[in-house]
């Protein structure tokens, strides 16, 4: 525990006519906790919280959130003002160094993440052996863990040598990323540029090809931009969890990072993405508007979510959905730029906000319920789409890492359990088995 939790009173807690103190604290933002750290040393007890939604695994500077009311800032920053004012590679040195660059640190981290961009010339052949149709997230985690073998950590790692590896695997995700799409669809890999900043280096990476330049669109580099930006932390998520975990055993940073990407790739986390579009393409090709597949999301014998609505930790609204829908207002308010499934997504919005099953559950549109459609107006396959939340979440990753490993102290976790299986039994030899 760090001096920067103040102390309340303790809490007392009877147990067995036992009486035990646990020490209370208070967050920067008065958010309230329970010290529990030595109640199983005290009492034999543990505490049963699955899914963690009670449990706060660590202490964090890096994001703060406030799912009643809606509020997500980055080292103290509101999510909205960073999405209109900010830029992606800025709001990543945020994250990681906790203060805004100012013009030479900026530059100076924007050249490295060009300069950091190549990856090594024989992982190129790896991306011929995975079959054709691979999902790309499958492609992405090998890739990233492989870089662990072309890019071998020394056993003592300086702050920046440590700095270095942050700056590679932030820029090199995107070239990853950009590969594996290429790969998937037979096309020659085109390398990054030194000339491209972040956003136009990828778009380049995907779109352009030996015979054919890609003209980059200002609105649309904005758009992922932004899309970047809006993913670019969320405290304690299922992926960065997962990265905390994995990176508290002190496993590599690149298998650290594979890890934080397999936990996003499922669909009621980062793969949610991909299934909005899906969701709304079928409903497009059934012709309807969208109320018979409410009803099956709302019906308990059916297992279908309407994706894109619902949040473990948002109560009211996810700040980043709002910027999403008028970024998206923006994008297909531009002459002659439509999408009928922006449309559907409206009318979706529109009927699930009037219905009590969503009202009285808390349930309202996250940041996937519009990203998806950024990402299609910017030409980006489906199965693309949790990648680029990938590459976005990589600083997010990283910048809790960092803090994890800078801590007091890294403490491997292994939560408890209750065991409810059988009790103690004797083997018996096969023959005697029923
Ligand atoms: N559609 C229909 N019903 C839902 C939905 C939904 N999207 N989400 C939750 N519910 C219902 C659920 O059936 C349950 O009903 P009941 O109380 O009658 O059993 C109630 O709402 C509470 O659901 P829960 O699963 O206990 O809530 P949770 O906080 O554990 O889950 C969630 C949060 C995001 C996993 C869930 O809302 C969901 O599956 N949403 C759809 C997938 C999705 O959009 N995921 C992206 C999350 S945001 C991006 C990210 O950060 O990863």
């Amino acid at each position: 525990m760090t001096d920067k939790l103040k102390q309340l009173p303790p809490a007392i807690l009877t147990l067995d006519d036992k009486s035990y103190s646990l020490p209370t604290l208070i967050g920067a933002e008065g958010e309230k906790a329970i010290d529990i750290s030595k109640l199983r040393s005290q009492s034999h007890y543990v505490t049963l919280d699955e899914g963690y939604g009670n449990t706060a695994s660590c202490e964090s500077a890096i994001t703060y959130i406030d799912g009643e009311k809606g509020i997500l800032r980055y080292r103290g920053y509101p999510i909205e003002e960073l999405a209109e004012h900010s830029r992606f590679v800025e709001v990543a040195y945020l994250l990681l160094n906790g203060e805004l660059p100012n013009s030479q640190q900026l530059l100076e981290f924007s050249t490295n993440l060009n300069e950091s961009s190549i990856i090594h010339e024989d992982m190129h052949h790896f991306f011929n052996g995975f079959p054709r149709g691979s999902h790309p997230m499958g492609i992405l985690a090998t890739m990233v863990a492989s870089l662990s073998t072309f890019y071998p950590i020394p056993d003592r790692l300086d702050t920046a040598t440590e700095q270095q590896i942050v700056i590679n695997l932030i820029s090199q995700v995107r070239t990853i990323a950009a590969f594996s799409y290429k790969k998937s669809i037979g096309e020659p890999l085109v390398y990054p540029s030194y000339k491209l900043k972040y956003v136009r280096n990828f778009l380049n990476m995907m779109f352009s090809s030996p015979v054919r330049d890609y003209q980059l669109d200002d609105d649309i580099v904005r758009a992922i931009d932004m899309f970047l930006i809006l993913h670019a932390d969320h405290e304690q998520n299922c992926s960065t969890s997962s990265v905390r975990t994995a990176g508290s055993s002190m496993a590599n940073v690149y298998a650290v990072a594979s890890a934080g990407i397999s936990a996003l790739w499922g669909p009621r986390h980062g793969g949610a993405n991909q299934q909005v579009i899906q969701m709304l393409e079928q409903i497009h090709a059934d012709g309807g508007d969208g109320t018979e597949f409410i009803n099956q999301a709302k019906d308990k014998n059916s297992s279908s979510r309407l994706m894109g609505f619902g949040h473990r930790v948002y109560k009211n609204f996810d700040p980043r959905a709002t910027v999403l829908k008028k970024q998206c207002d923006k994008l297909f308010d531009k002459a002659g730029v439509s999408d009928p499934l922006f449309d559907i997504a409206r009318k979706l919005e529109e009927i699930a906000l009037k219905d009590d099953y969503f009202i009285s559950r808390k349930l309202y549109p996250n940041v996937d319920f519009y990203s998806g459609l950024i990402l299609r107006a910017a030409g980006i396959p489906t199965n693309m789409y949790t990648v680029l939340f990938a590459i976005g979440r990589m600083p997010g990753w990283l910048a809790h890492w960092r803090e994890m490993l800078h801590g007091e102290q890294v403490i491997i976790t292994r939560p408890r359990q209750i065991y409810v299986g059988e009790p103690l039994r004797r083997y018996q030899d096969i023959e005697q088995r029923p």
